[in-house]
């Protein structure tokens, strides 16, 4: 059995699994032999992945079809995952609303809240427990550049992936000694459908492939992973910077990436 099979495995969990990042980890998770369970609302595309990636690499996949911003969803997860162990869980599923806060609908807001923060939280209580039992484990969050510096017209997203940073940092450091893995994956912007939703001009973005490669090798390796040479600077030079120009900057940066 492979170093990270034994580590990770036998299962892993990914949230956001029908489409881009999550089906990318998805797809590495398979190759390198782990069992998986799928998540997310579309169910179709769900059972087509499954499928696909138990016939590539004979690995069983599982799909739970569930909206994770719904008030109980964690008892459909937890009912389908009983009894089997979970070494691995991709925190991955998510999404932005753009335009002025004030201006958005407040229900879509929560909702952001709800998928983007809550439900990564109960997940990796849920799971993360079961690991410090087992003292062995890895729980991956899907921050983002954006959780460095806040972009207007992104806010609460942004202000949801600087909650997602903290957590998987201060997480990180409360499991180092039960033999818990915790990765803050930070990827600038990413070709996926979130890119297409949020209209982002795809010239400056990275493939998924890359990306989820880089979080599964740093995974035990270090608390915090940025892909891509230009995303290490950007994050890395809001140290230094004002934090109002950081947000002027990032401003900058949405606007002008920004199809209209
Ligand atoms: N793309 C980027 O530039 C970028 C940069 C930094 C960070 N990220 C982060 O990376 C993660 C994945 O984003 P992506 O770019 O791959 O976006 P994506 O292609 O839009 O995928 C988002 C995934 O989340 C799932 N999802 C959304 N709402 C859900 C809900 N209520 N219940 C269950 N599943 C839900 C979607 O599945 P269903 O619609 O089928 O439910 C989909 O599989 C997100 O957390 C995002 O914030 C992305």
């Amino acid at each position: 059995m492979s170093d990270f099979k034994n580590k990770y495995g036998p299962w892993a969990i990914v949230t956001g699994a029908s489409s881009s990042i999550g089906m990318e980890f998805s797809r590495q998770l398979a190759a390198k032999g782990l069992n998986l369970f799928l998540i997310a609302r579309r169910e179709e595309r769900l059972k087509a992945l499954a499928s696909d990636l138990s016939s590539k690499h004979g690995i069983d996949a599982r799909i739970i079809a569930v909206d994770v911003s719904s008030e109980d969803f964690l008892s459909g997860i937890r009912s389908v995952t009983s009894g089997f162990e979970i070494g691995l869980l991709i925190n991955n599923a998510g999404f932005t609303n753009t335009g002025a806060l004030v201006e958005n609908n407040l229900e879509d807001e929560i909702r952001l809240l709800h998928v983007n923060c809550r439900a990564p939280l109960m997940l990796a209580h849920e799971f993360g427990k079961q690991m410090k039992d087992r003292k062995k484990g890895g729980i991956i969050f899907l921050a983002s550049i954006v959780a460095f510096a806040s972009a207007p017209r992104w806010t609460n997203y942004c202000a949801s992936k600087a909650y997602d940073l903290m957590l998987a940092e201060g997480l990180a450091a409360e499991m180092k000694e039960y033999g818990v893995d915790v990765l803050a994956l930070c990827p600038g912007f990413t070709r996926t459908e979130f890119q297409k939703l949020a209209r982002i001009n795809d010239l400056i973005a990275m493939d998924a492939e890359p990306v989820v490669c880089m979080a599964l090798d740093k995974l035990g390796k270090s608390g915090i992973a940025v892909p891509g040479l230009f995303n290490k600077f950007a994050s890395f030079s809001t140290r230094f910077q004002p934090r109002s120009l950081n947000t002027f900057i990032y401003k900058q940066v949405i606007r002008h990436s920004q199809q209209h």
